[in-house]
């Protein structure tokens, strides 16, 4: 008795139905999916032309009967799936029976395939979905898919068809993501004869490596956390040095299954908060494991897209998990990294997401990454009146931006003092006339309630003019007038009058704080780099920017090409 069923109508008419095929890199997720399901430890993926011509996935997995391997390419035929109740706990990546069949209907599909315990194997033909022939075959345990001329029968789809070159990377992504989830499962792609992907390691951070190249690699900071043993939180992200323009090398898992989630890459986001420049994106991969009655995987017929039952709990949860693994993180990047890393940043836009791995490697010097700075930093001198130059521990200079660094301490305060419910504002002994533009004036109007919950306290003072009785305890009787003063006249020359949310504490923090072209004493600079320290992010300012930079001995070495 074989172990494929074929579903009942009902059943069928219950899960997402819908064309699963779109171009090479669909088929390819299909078969690896089936040879994932089938318990393989070994999948050797071969494409030609980009896969349009010919695909070939071999895998060392369970294998199939002769009566199975007939019933495989059938539409709705599933080992994995009796009835709708068996959707709930579906542990394997199939179930609706029907990519074998929506492949053989666009393409001539060869399956060479043996369990174990048969003594031969069976091959099963069958062209664009004509009748199948079979026959004995010699074949080891384990099942090749071989997939020719893709929508060769469907003109107007295979005219569809990016480049070879657009295909290859579809594919390569694919083969990228299932490695990255089954770090116990080998990967291989080969394209045209030249091998392109490799991956044996046994973790997942060395196979991120692999993509990324060893110096980007050793940015990642790796997390786990479990959340009353329902929700199952791993991840490997780049710390702020490391970043993307794009989202695209960020890996989303749920229970195994590649995703893409707007709802996982804002929580990522949050979780950096402050610490990532907005509109970069870190690099590495975020799995989440719960149990299969919490999601719905059967949204969309390619099975990308999952919906949470709890979506704010698994938000929560990811924000807190990468909050805590950054929080006393050091983060400086040195200024070797940061020329390695713009490298990394220039892979051609028409092969992303995927990344060539051979062209990353050359590319990427492997070396041992000196000590970032942490303190005690020693201040030494200025430069341009704008940054601190600071000796560092060990063999390391760093530079500080002053305006950043300064924002930083200045916003945390104003967030803190918001938090404490303390009292936010002091009062000037003498207050100070403002006069005021009438772009100004109506800019103070309309934030007034919200310059006063930061504590700004103006009072109309007759005739259309205002004085200014109270400043921020954080910012005192100086910063806070002047701080006051360059936000309005900031907010009167802005598009939008009204800033949203946090933006308002952003001017308010930048204006209050030491700028550049500023200059400072040795003093200043000791208690702004021991106050920098105390914030909870030492590393970049609220916008994301670096506050610093450190150089050391080997970037120097570097520089000077006395070491390459
Ligand atoms: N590589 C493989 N190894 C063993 N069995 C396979 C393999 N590929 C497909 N099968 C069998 O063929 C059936 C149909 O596959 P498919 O059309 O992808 O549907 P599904 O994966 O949704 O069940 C699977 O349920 C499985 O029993
Ligand atoms: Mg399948």
């Amino acid at each position: 008795m074989g172990k494929i069923r074929v579903l009942d109508p009902q059943t069928v008419n219950e899960i997402a139905a819908g064309e699963v095929i779109e171009r090479p890199a669909s088929v390819v997720k299909e078969l690896i999916e089936n040879s994932i399901d089938a318990g393989a430890l070994n999948v050797r993926v071969r494409i030609e032309e980009g896969g349009a011509r010919r695909i070939e996935v071999i895998d060392d997995g369970e294998g199939m009967s002769r009566e199975d391997a007939l019933l495989a390419i059938r539409r709705h035929a599933t080992s994995k799936l009796t009835t709708i109740s068996d959707l709930n706990r579906l542990s394997t990546y199939g179930f609706r029976g029907e990519a074998l069949a929506s492949i053989v209907s666009v393409s001539r599909v060869t399956i060479r395939t043996r369990r174990k315990e048969e003594p031969v194997g069976s091959q099963v033909v069958s062209e664009f979905g004509a009748e199948p022939s079979v026959s004995d075959i010699g074949a080891p345990p384990g099942t090749t898919v071989i997939v020719e001329g893709l929508f060769a029968n469907v003109p107007a789809r295979r005219k569809h068809l990016s480049s070879d070159k657009a295909e290859t990377a579809h594919v390569q992504d694919v083969v990228v993501r299932y490695a990255i989830a089954h770090p116990e499962i080998s990967f291989d792609l080969e394209s045209d004869g030249r091998e392109l992907l490799s991956f044996r390691g046994p973790d997942r951070v060395s196979r991120l490596a692999e993509l990324i190249g060893p110096r980007a690699a050793k940015r990642v900071v790796e997390f786990s956390k479990s959340i009353n043993d329902e929700i199952e939180i791993i991840g490997a992200l780049t710390k702020i040095d490391v970043t993307r323009s794009s989202p695209s090398s960020i890996y989303l898992f749920v229970n195994k299954r590649p995703v893409s989630s707007p709802l996982l890459l804002s929580a990522i986001a949050d979780g950096y908060g402050t610490r990532l420049m907005r509109g970069r994106y870190p690099i590495g991969y975020l799995m989440i494991e719960l149990s299969p009655e919490e999601i719905d995987v059967n949204v969309h017929p390619t099975k990308r897209e999952v919906r949470f039952s709890n979506p704010e709990k698994i938000r929560e949860s990811i924000v807190h998990a990468i909050d805590e693994a950054f929080r006393g993180t050091e983060m400086t990047p040195s200024l070797g990294d940061l020329m390695e890393y713009t490298k990394v940043g220039e892979i051609p836009a028409d092969i992303e997401p995927a990344v060539d791995m051979r062209r990353t490697q050359s590319e990427i010097v492997v070396d041992e990454k000196e000590e970032a700075p942490s303190p005690p930093l020693i201040p030494l001198f200025q430069l341009f009146n704008t940054y601190i130059v600071a000796q560092g521990s060990g063999d390391s200079i760093v530079i500080l931006d002053q305006h950043a660094a300064a924002e930083r301490i200045t916003y945390e305060r104003i967030l803190e003092s918001l938090k404490e419910g303390a009292r936010i504002s002091q009062r000037l002994l003498s207050p100070v006339i403002l006069e005021l533009t009438s772009a100004e004036r109506s800019a103070l109007e309309e934030n007034m309630e919200h310059l006063g919950s930061l504590g700004f306290e103006v009072e109309e003072f007759g005739g259309g003019s205002y004085r200014l009785v109270g400043v921020p305890v954080v910012l005192g009787a100086e910063q806070g007038e002047r701080a006051l003063r360059s936000v309005l006249d900031d907010l009167s020359k802005a598009s939008r009058r009204r800033p949203l949310g946090e933006e308002l504490i952003w001017k308010v923090a930048c204006h209050g704080s030491i700028r550049a072209n500023e200059p400072l004493t040795k003093h200043q600079m000791s208690v702004l780099i021991s106050d920098l320290f105390k914030t909870s992010n030492p590393y970049t300012c609220e916008h994301g920017r670096p506050t610093m930079i450190s150089l050391s001995r080997g970037d120097f070495e570097r520089l000077f090409k006395r070491r390459l």
